[in-house]
């Protein structure tokens, strides 16, 4: 939650107390340009040992409970009809309200059998905005199409619209009449869009695509990977929800979808997913093809160790200390840079705090990857990993040639129950000095590049050598921190 100070400055507050710690470590400039030169100007490929503020993800990284480690002590190992996967079901049941139920080993494996079982060449999947691992299963795998059917107002990264998630409606049935009903292999809707910046929608929109689909017999999935956070905002920005629980709001968006799929590593802090549902029939299509992919149906591929913390995490993610901790800090971060008037991406949302880089750095054009070259360079301003959401995170086209991004962002994400104030504090003063210097900063061109989620291990390398010029400069005026 936020609490507001005498002063009338409202701060965000940790409604959780730190009882065991990881020592982290600042690493002088001169390391820093050498790490970032060594991963070839990739934060992927930067060691732990050389970061100071992890801000890459808020995946598989989240502080766990109390009771989460505790409920991993005490775990059914059995390979087939472990009882620690029937309470994960009873957890799913109460929070989701789903029948039934699979885990599978992360959110992508998710996507895999969804489109593996529902996507075939010639279809296409409307979405309110793809996901990197979502577009490459539903293409790659099920050989369809992702089609963004975002609203207008979506891609203005500076905005005060509160729902710039939601799904255009007209656009969908404008999609169905243009390639039939018969070519849609699913309606997709993510919660907290990722790559629009976090971005919630509403439940009025995803009441609205549910009639749209409902009038053309469509499958609709729901990414709830980030649903708590969706759920949080819908209660603070939509009418008729304030005075609606985190919990009650989780369970009439889950309502709402046939399929609901989730990577466990965001909103219930360990390492898994899930896919669940109420339809039998849809079920029974996915669950044959489960132990082929992930594992038997009563562990999908994760430690029965984490399907036991799942099942408590999936009971903490409605607490609404849990739902608001990002939500609140990123407000507060994104008021910050605000207030000095650095471009960010507003109205902020869940996940994490976005710089759109084609403001920050407007003199890189988007062949030279706005977004990863400010990535790099708050790495070196200031040993914070962020991570470029911009045209590296894109695929090339079938004939090889570069896809430019809609947005060229560089995402500073907040794990939950990581990070505090004065770390967001650090963040905002370094991103400052950043922006003044930000002449310095040049673009990048790739040196390797993989055929495939080329943003993972791909290699680059700063034009002119921009980086070492940087590095001096920092120096001279801030010393080696
Ligand atoms: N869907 C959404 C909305 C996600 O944000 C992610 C992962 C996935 C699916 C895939 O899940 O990683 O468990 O396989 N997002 C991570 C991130 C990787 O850093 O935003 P996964």
């Amino acid at each position: 939650m936020s609490i507001k100070l005498s002063s009338g400055k409202e701060i965000p507050i940790e409604m959780h107390k730190t009882r065991m710690v990881q020592k982290i470590w600042l690493p002088p400039i001169e390391e820093r340009l050498k790490a970032i030169e060594e991963a070839g100007y990739n934060t992927f490929q930067l060691k732990t040992k050389d970061i100071f503020l992890d801000m890459l993800t808020d995946s598989g990284v989240n502080a766990m409970s109390d009771n989460q480690y505790a409920a991993m002590m005490r775990v059914d190992d059995a390979y087939a009809g472990s009882m620690t996967f029937y309470d994960f079901a009873d957890a799913v049941k109460d929070v989701l309200g789903y029948n039934y139920v699979m885990n599978v080993h992360q959110g992508r494996a998710a996507e895999h059998l969804i489109s593996k079982v529902f996507a075939k060449q010639g279809d296409v999947v409307p979405t309110n905005y793809h996901f990197t691992t979502t577009k490459v299963h539903i293409e790659l795998t099920g050989g369809a199409t992702c089609l963004e059917i975002y609203t207008d107002e979506a891609l203005k990264t500076e905005s005060t619209v509160l729902f710039k998630g939601n799904m255009d409606p007209k656009k969908l049935k404008d999609t169905i009449k243009k390639y039939g009903k018969e070519r849609i292999a699913f309606v997709r809707m993510e919660a907290t869009t990722n790559l629009l910046g976090g971005q919630p929608f509403s439940m009025q929109n995803l009441r609205e695509i549910r009639q749209i689909c409902n009038e053309h017999g469509l499958i609709l999935v729901l990414d709830g990977s980030l649903i708590s956070e969706n759920a949080y905002l819908i209660k603070q920005r939509e009418e008729g929800y304030e005075k609606k629980t985190v919990a009650e709001i989780v369970k009439e968006m889950c309502s709402l979808a046939d399929i609901f799929y989730m990577s466990g590593r965001k909103n219930t802090c360990v390492r898994g997913g899930c896919i669940a549902t109420n339809n039998k029939a849809l079920f029974e299509k996915i669950q044959p093809w489960l132990p082929v992919y992930e594992g038997f149906f009563t562990y999908g591929g994760m430690s029965q160790r984490e399907v036991a913390a799942m099942a408590v995490g999936m009971r903490e993610m409605v607490d609404p200390d849990l739902a608001d901790c990002a939500v609140e800090q990123i407000k507060y971060f994104v008021g910050r840079l605000k207030e000095i008037g650095l471009p960010v991406v507003t109205p902020p949302g869940g996940l994490a705090c976005h710089l759109d880089a084609k403001r920050f750095l407007p003199h890189i054009p988007q062949s030279q990857y706005p977004a990863g070259a400010l990535t790099a360079a708050l790495y070196l301003a200031s040993g914070i990993r962020s991570m470029e959401r911009g045209t590296i995170s894109m695929e090339r086209d079938k004939d090889g040639k570069e896809v430019y991004a809609d947005l060229e962002l560089c995402r500073i994400a907040l794990p939950r129950r990581v990070y505090t104030v004065s770390h967001i504090e650090y963040a905002v003063d370094r991103i400052h000095w950043l922006y003044e210097h930000r002449n310095l900063v040049k673009g990048l061109k790739f040196v390797f590049e993989p055929p495939v989620l080329r943003f993972f291990i791909g290699k680059l390398e700063a034009l002119d050598n921009w980086g070492r010029a940087f590095a001096e400069a920092f120096k001279k005026e801030m010393g080696s921190y």
